[in-house]
């Protein structure tokens, strides 16, 4: 039985969910979400989360410093519709309201991330103490309404100053990033138990160097492969400091795809497996087995800026390995003429063919998720630590009318996804938490506010926020959850 097979059995041993090929077919019927699911372990944790730059608003207030995406955003064509996120969903200022929502969801978790511009204004030197202030705030209102709360200490933010001196592409960035790791720590290691290092770093590089779709917009393709190591060696050394100062738990976020590859032939097969390389190998080998992968197929026989002692620290044992899953991907060998053959590189991502998508045009595969834990799990063994989902979630054209958002089609993404970790789990995956991507709608990068993935929807203009059904929803999976936690810690 395929890795797919097993984890479609296992999906719908006692439900009636949809399989990966009748999903890929696009023939699955709308599986019923009102049956009681499994439940998941003892110990697993809830969550929802968020990111500064998305949510909070506030560009200069308190001495906060720029960043490269309030560069980004002024440039005019970067972003859809020319918007910016000088005041977003403003939780700089409502992040009362903000917990008070957490609270009435009842996650047990909360994933923010902390702006570097605000702890560091120009990427060095001292604390700006308003900006620390504020997580500090912050923090204490999660623990007064009994969330843990799970700061991200680089979600895409980094100063504009370090940028000017090469960013991502400097090696002294890496170095920068721990020493504001360290202040960060010093304030708030005493309340905060689990840390996460990097979001994505896969994003930065494909995308914020290599395409120029995202900040820093730099189109350098396979110029962009030293941020990918300078990003690591970051994620390195802020671990190297996290574990000095005592702090409890440490991870790093990397966002997955399960890539397929668009037909047998051996072109689009080897062409599947260099997109997963750039996409998933590069990122997750270093840090789970302390080695690159086989760089071979780029003309490569090592990692461009890789030093004596970078390997060791890159791949420190980690507490537990974030994982953001969205969407598979369909990739074919690159064709004459394509934007991709011309740039040089061997693989195109093409299309799935009848399949559901989401407002962002992403496929809406869930057995695919179960094959990419299941794959972790077979590809890195005993290296991979637990695994937290730190991000999954869905944007739809969402309305308010009449005070109410039905957002079924989130709800059915996420109660699909959710079977699919599941799935996994039941398979052998050791899953210890679900970190649901958004609370709140919020700035989505270049897609400005056109895609909302909320459980709460926000007015841009007057920052009212509405909870639609897929909060209530949701509530009362954990509701459910925490129920069953109780009992079995009660009758243990
Ligand atoms: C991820 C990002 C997150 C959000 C979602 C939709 O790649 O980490 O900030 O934009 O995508």
């Amino acid at each position: 039985m395929s890795h797919f097979e097993q984890a479609d059995a296992a999906a719908s041993a006692d439900r009636d969910l949809p399989t990966n090929s009748e999903v890929l077919m696009g023939d699955a019927a709308t599986p019923d979400h009102s049956a009681e699911p499994p439940r998941s372990p003892r110990d697993f944790r809830w969550g929802a989360a968020t990111a500064a730059f998305q949510i909070e608003g506030a560009t200069s207030a308190d001495g906060r410093g720029e960043s490269i995406w309030d560069v980004f955003t002024r440039t005019p064509g970067r972003v859809l519709e020319g918007t910016t996120a000088e005041v977003a969903a403003d939780s700089y200022r409502r992040y009362g309201d903000d917990v008070a929502l957490l609270a009435t969801l009842g996650v047990d978790d909360y994933r923010f991330s902390i702006a570097w511009p605000r702890v560091q204004p120009t990427g060095a030197g001292p604390a700006n103490e308003p900006g620390l202030a504020y997580y500090d705030r912050l923090v204490d209102a999660l623990l007064a309404e009994g969330i843990a709360p799970v700061p991200t200490l680089y979600h895409w933010d980094l100063p504009q100053p370090l940028e000017a001196a090469g960013g991502w592409l400097n090696r002294d960035t890496a170095a920068r990033f721990a020493d504001y790791a360290a202040l960060v720590v010093d304030r708030l290691g005493d309340r905060v138990a689990r840390w996460i290092t990097l979001n994505e770093p896969a994003m930065t590089t494909l995308q914020g160097y290599a395409l120029g779709t995202q900040a820093p917009g730099h189109a350098l393709m396979m110029g962009a492969l030293p941020t990918a190591h300078h990003q690591l060696l970051a994620h390195g050394l802020a671990v190297a400091a996290i574990r000095a100062r005592g702090s409890a738990e440490v991870g790093i976020t990397n966002n997955h795809t399960l890539v397929v590859p668009a037909t047998d032939a051996p072109g689009d097969r080897l062409a599947a497996g260099a997109f997963d390389l750039v996409y998933n190998r590069i990122f997750a080998g270093p840090v789970l087995t302390g080695a690159y992968p086989d760089l071979s197929a780029f003309g490569l026989d090592a990692m461009p800026g890789l030093a004596d002692g970078d390997l060791e620290l890159i791949g420190a044992p980690l507490d537990f390995y974030g994982v953001n899953f969205y969407n598979p991907t369909r990739v074919a060998a690159a064709s004459d003429g394509s934007e991709f053959a011309t740039a040089g590189l061997p693989f195109e991502p093409v299309e799935f063919e009848g399949v559901p998508t989401t407002g962002f045009g992403w496929p809406i595969v869930p057995a695919a998720f179960t094959e990419l834990l299941v794959s972790l799990d077979r590809d890195y063994g005993e290296r991979l630590p637990p695994i937290v989902i730190t991000e999954n979630g869905a944007s739809f054209p969402d309305e308010v009318v009449d005070g109410a958002v039905h957002d079924e089609r989130r709800t059915a993404y996420l109660a699909e996804h959710i079977d699919a970790v599941r799935a996994a789990i039941e398979l052998g995956v050791d899953v210890r938490g679900y970190y649901l991507w958004s609370l709140l709608d919020n700035f989505e990068w270049a897609e400005g506010y056109t895609q909302r993935f909320g459980l709460v929807h926000v007015d841009f203009e007057s920052g009212e926020r509405v909870p639609k059904d897929s909060f209530e929803w949701y509530r009362e999976l954990i509701a459910r959850e925490r129920v069953a936690r109780n009992q079995e810690n009660g009758a243990a």
